[in-house]
């Protein structure tokens, strides 16, 4: 008695967390033309349509829609030919089905993944801030743990730089990756914390050390993060209040749409209420200052930049705003498929294989602001939003199956260790 007591109330909880997306619905969508690719690009501003996974040509993408747009975007989508199916007709009760599907593991788990990171489920801030706390405490010889600055809402946003130099090498190459500047995007602070765990706790290859210095950002956004536990699973932005008017009812900036490159000018929403809202000024977010002063802090020895993004099995470069292509385009899109294709040498047969190349032209719909832009304007060689795979057909939640996680973090080091050599090669000192 006393337990399905409990069990009810844990479900009451869980329901009443998704109350926001009831009515909701998700949609696969698969342009196979490049004007059904544009057309999609359009619709996302005029039907406010938030793509979890970008689609690209002959590739689906994923779309949360409204219920109010909902009749609109399928009269669109189907007069432009593109062709598209329900994924979740209602996404609320999916968040709820995907919860109990959690719980239950956990359950199963709770014995199993005690001092370490669990790389079987996803990881809540606490369980990251008390990770790299630790590392940084036991193993003060490599890694220094900095807390730059506080979020919006007090969180304080905490990085490792990790070296066998303390950063004092000036011929050593550095590498900076971060992640969760999107807080829904759960499955990027495991690659994180991974590649910590690589670095510090179990490192295999001396030469990442020896020839490397690394700056790892694993939680950009705190508090966006929190949140999406705890109310709004789907949250992209900030949690600031003081951009606009508007601010306190739509609370939040898109940090990828918040620095100081052609800011506010394309892809971006003018409202404070849109899922891409720029801000009211460059650079406006915490946040977003936290990445900036570590790109130009590092600047004249960075050959790498990774901003870890998911879904969509994608390594995207500049330029974003306008498709045009950067001097570094080759090496870009080069040293792009070498990480694409170390990754392929054992990625799971339910994934799609990664698109590489640049932004607007592989996603269809432009963008300014972004990080990586920012970062290769201000001379950052190779900068990159990489968007982890997941979401196969199969699993039809909003989550990729837990269990996958372990391999994605350990596919995906594969792809960061081959991309730091090679940009070593060809731009370290
Ligand atoms: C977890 O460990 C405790 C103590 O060893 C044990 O009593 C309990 O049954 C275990 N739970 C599971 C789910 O294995
Ligand atoms: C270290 O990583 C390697 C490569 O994944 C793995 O084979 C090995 O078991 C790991 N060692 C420890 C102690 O975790
Ligand atoms: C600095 O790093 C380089 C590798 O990039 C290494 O060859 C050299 O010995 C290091 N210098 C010192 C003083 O440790
Ligand atoms: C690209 O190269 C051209 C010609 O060398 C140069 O004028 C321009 O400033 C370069 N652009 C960037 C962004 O580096
Ligand atoms: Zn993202």
């Amino acid at each position: 008695m006393k337990i399905s007591y409990c069990l009810w109330i844990f479900l009451a909880v869980v329901r009443a967390k998704h109350e926001s997306y009831s009515g909701w619905k998700s949609y696969y969508v698969t342009p196979s033309t490049n004007n059904q690719l544009e057309t999609l690009g359009h619709l996302t501003n005029t039907l406010d349509l938030d793509f979890l996974i970008y689609a690209t040509i002959d590739r689906e993408g994923l779309v949360l829609v409204k219920p109010e747009y909902q009749m609109t975007f399928e009269g669109a989508v189907e007069a432009a030919g593109i062709s598209f199916s329900v994924h979740a007709d209602d996404v609320k009760r999916q968040l709820d089905k995907d919860d109990e599907l959690f719980e239950l593991r956990r359950n199963l788990n709770r014995n199993s993944s005690q001092a370490e990171m669990p790389y079987d489920d996803y990881q809540t801030l606490d369980v990251i801030y008390d990770y790299i706390d630790s590392i940084a405490e036991k193993y003060p010889n490599l890694v220094t743990l900095v807390t730059p600055a506080h979020s919006f809402e007090g969180r304080p946003i905490k990085y490792l730089k990790i070296s066998s130099s303390y950063f004092q090498n000036e011929t050593k190459s550095v590498v900076f990756l971060e992640a969760t500047m999107h807080p829904r995007e759960w499955l990027t602070p495991p690659v994180a914390t991974y590649s910590i765990h690589r670095l510090v706790e179990n490192l295999t290859d001396p030469e990442l050390l020896d020839k490397f210095d690394w700056v790892i950002l694993p939680v950009v956004n705190p508090d966006g993060y929190v949140y999406t536990f705890e109310r709004e699973r789907f949250w992209r932005k900030t949690r600031s209040t003081d951009q606009h008017p508007s601010s306190d009812v739509c609370p939040g900036v898109d940090i990828n749409r918040n620095f100081d490159f052609v800011w506010n000018t394309v892809g971006v929403s003018t409202s404070p209420c849109g899922e891409t809202y720029a801000g009211g000024r460059p650079a406006s977010e915490a946040e977003t200052r936290v990445i900036r002063d570590i790109l130009h802090e590092n600047l004249p020895r960075m050959v790498l930049y990774l901003s870890i993004h998911s879904y969509g099995s994608m390594i995207l470069y500049s330029w974003g705003h306008d498709g045009s292509l950067s001097n570094y385009s080759l090496p870009l899109q080069t040293i792009g498929v070498f990480m694409a294709e170390k990754i392929s040498e054992r990625s799971l047969p339910d994934f799609p294989s990664y698109v590489v190349g640049n932004a607007k032209l592989v996603v269809g719909y432009e963008m300014s602001g972004s990080s990586h832009d920012y970062a290769h304007s201000i001379g950052v060689p190779l900068a990159y939003t990489w968007e982890l795979p997941g979401l196969s057909r199969g699993l039809m939640g909003f989550h990729l199956d837990p269990r996958y996680i372990k391999h994605v973090v350990q596919e995906t080091w594969d792809g960061i260790v081959v991309g730091a050599k090679t940009a070593r090669i060809v731009f370290g000192k």
